[in-house]
């Protein structure tokens, strides 16, 4: 059955929600009936196109991996996220969101962003606009996922978060992503929202959780977070794969009678 926003996101500490990354049509039929969300990360820059920030993917590049991660969706949500932009004003938002709405037909956007947002959500959830909000570290913040900083070690930041997330909540945010932090600011975000929060990086005390499906398949070799649990070595499998193959062509062996029109 074809998950609703309301079947995801009104679950908060009944079940846990599970989320994964896809940019491409046949990894998302992979994962499809196994996932709630499927989000059309913005992580595409650094894993598949091997770009240093996030900041280079713009809204085109978005619409097409959104385009095809929805046709391969037939029971999961999918959310794409909103590409960096250097215009963040309410007006430039909202009708950039809208674009893409409309392009790709997602279920839903994840917006990198604080309280900077809270009038953009306002008026998407009127629109209708599934909504969820990004703190914590923001990769959009950073010229290099390099230079990337875990949330929290500064006093002020438990403060900062809990009323910034109440504020996006209120706004009629549907989740908030919760990336990159210590625990003890996830679990008290969690216990104060009454909207669940996603968490990468931020310990099991979130409601759900995302990670991004290269990392955890083993698939994309350039860095490995600790936050990371890879599930599958599929570089491993990939290279003995392609090896074998490789082995075979030198020798005759493929292809033969069994792989030929006669
Ligand atoms: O772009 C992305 O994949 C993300 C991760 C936090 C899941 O935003």
């Amino acid at each position: 059955m074809k998950r609703t926003i309301k079947s995801v996101f009104n679950k908060k500490n009944k079940k846990k929600i599970i989320c994964l990354t896809s940019y491409s049509y046949n990894f998302t039929k992979i994962i499809d009936d196994l996932v709630d969300v499927v989000l059309v990360g913005d992580s595409m820059g650094n894993v598949l196109y091997g770009m240093d920030t996030t900041r280079s993917v713009d809204d085109q590049i978005m619409v097409n991996h959104a385009t095809a991660v929805k046709k391969g969706a037939d029971k999961s949500l999918v959310f794409f996220d909103l590409p960096y932009n250097r215009d963040f004003s309410e007006s430039t938002t909202v009708k950039r969101v809208l674009s893409i709405m409309k392009k790709t037909s997602c279920d839903g956007v994840k917006i990198e962003g604080n309280t900077e947002l809270k009038d953009v959500i306002k008026y998407l959830s009127k629109k209708k606009v599934p909504v969820m909000a990004h703190l914590g570290l923001q990769p959009q913040k950073f010229r290099s996922s390099k230079k990337f900083k875990i949330y929290g070690k500064d006093k002020k930041d438990l403060d900062n978060i809990i009323s910034d997330s109440l504020c996006l909540e209120k706004s009629g945010a549907v989740s908030i992503l919760l990336e990159g932090m210590l625990t003890n600011i996830a679990k008290e975000v969690t216990k104060t929202l009454s909207i669940p929060t996603i968490g990468i990086g931020a310990s099991e005390y979130c409601n759900g959780q995302i990670l991004v499906s290269e990392d955890m398949l083993g698939i994309f070799r350039d860095n490995h977070p600790k936050f990371v649990k890879k599930y599958a070595d599929l570089s491993k499998n990939i290279r003995v794969a392609v090896n074998k193959y490789s082995n075979e062509v030198n020798n005759n062996k493929f292809p033969n009678k069994k792989f030929r029109y006669d």
